[in-house]
């Protein structure tokens, strides 16, 4: 049977109390789910998360994460520290770190590969806005962020990385690209897999898509023959829309 990859990315929501409530509630809702789950909470919230989720089938994932191991870097939170707290994957390069906090590929290659020395499982996170779409660009965009984001990674370590396509255009907007659409953005990026990794690693990198993932389309996105998961905003905040979206096939 075909395994699916759904992550929530709550982003900045949800005091320590209010983040417990939901991953208690997430927990009971999910304790029959079918795919591998994982809910990314503020970093505030990671430790009391952390005692909700252990020994449950939900896994506990950061949104970001220092390009350091330790050291003088101000406000910065480390790899050592996730892993500390039971975090087991990161968002790494969201497209809201890269427009809002400026980051760009090198930082997050940099990101990638400690997240991967340190035993953490990457999501990275690659999309092109509207204007780079309509300028005919998404192709170039997309690549490169795929490339230099996976720049001197090796092929034994590819396994541990899952990328999300996530349109910028499509981000909190309810605009979803349409299955069809992020089919075919997802074969483009297996594309780009194979003349890095080879045919094999490019099959069976886990791709999910993000924008406006919703339970009423989640099931058509995922039927897509490049479609592996999703990875959900919004409706990732409450147990009444990311319920269904994770058990989209019971
Ligand atoms: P929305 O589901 O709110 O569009 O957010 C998607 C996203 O950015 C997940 O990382």
């Amino acid at each position: 049977m075909r395994s699916y990859y759904i992550a929530g990315n709550w982003k900045m929501h949800k005091t320590t109390g209010e983040a417990v409530a939901l991953a208690q509630a997430l927990v009971t809702e999910l304790a029959s789910c079918k795919e591998r789950v994982m809910i990314a909470p503020p970093f505030t919230a990671l430790a009391a998360v952390a005692e909700v989720v252990k020994g449950t089938n939900l896994r506990l994932g950061a949104q970001n994460m220092g390009s350091e191991l330790q050291g003088a870097h101000t406000g910065e939170v480390s790899a050592l520290m996730l892993r500390d707290l039971g975090v087991s994957a990161v968002i790494l390069g969201h497209s809201e770190r890269r427009h809002s906090y400026h980051e760009d590929d090198a930082l997050i290659n940099r990101k990638v590969l400690l997240a991967l020395e340190q035993g953490l499982e990457p999501i990275l996170c690659v999309g092109e806005t509207l204007e780079e779409r309509e300028a005919g660009s998404l192709e170039s965009v997309v690549g490169t962020q795929v490339r230099e984001g996976l720049k001197n990674v090796s092929a034994a370590q590819l396994p541990a990385i899952t990328i999300a396509y996530e349109p910028v255009w499509a981000i909190g907007t309810g605009k979803t690209a349409t299955p069809l659409d992020a089919d075919a953005v997802h074969a483009y990026i297996r594309v780009v897999l194979e003349s890095l990794y080879g045919a094999e690693a490019a099959r069976s990198m886990c791709i999910q898509y993000g924008g406006s993932v919703k339970p009423d389309n989640v099931a058509e996105l995922m039927a897509q023959p490049n479609i592996d998961g999703a990875l959900v905003g919004g409706a990732a905040l409450k147990v009444e829309s990311f319920g269904p979206i994770a058990n989209f096939r019971a």
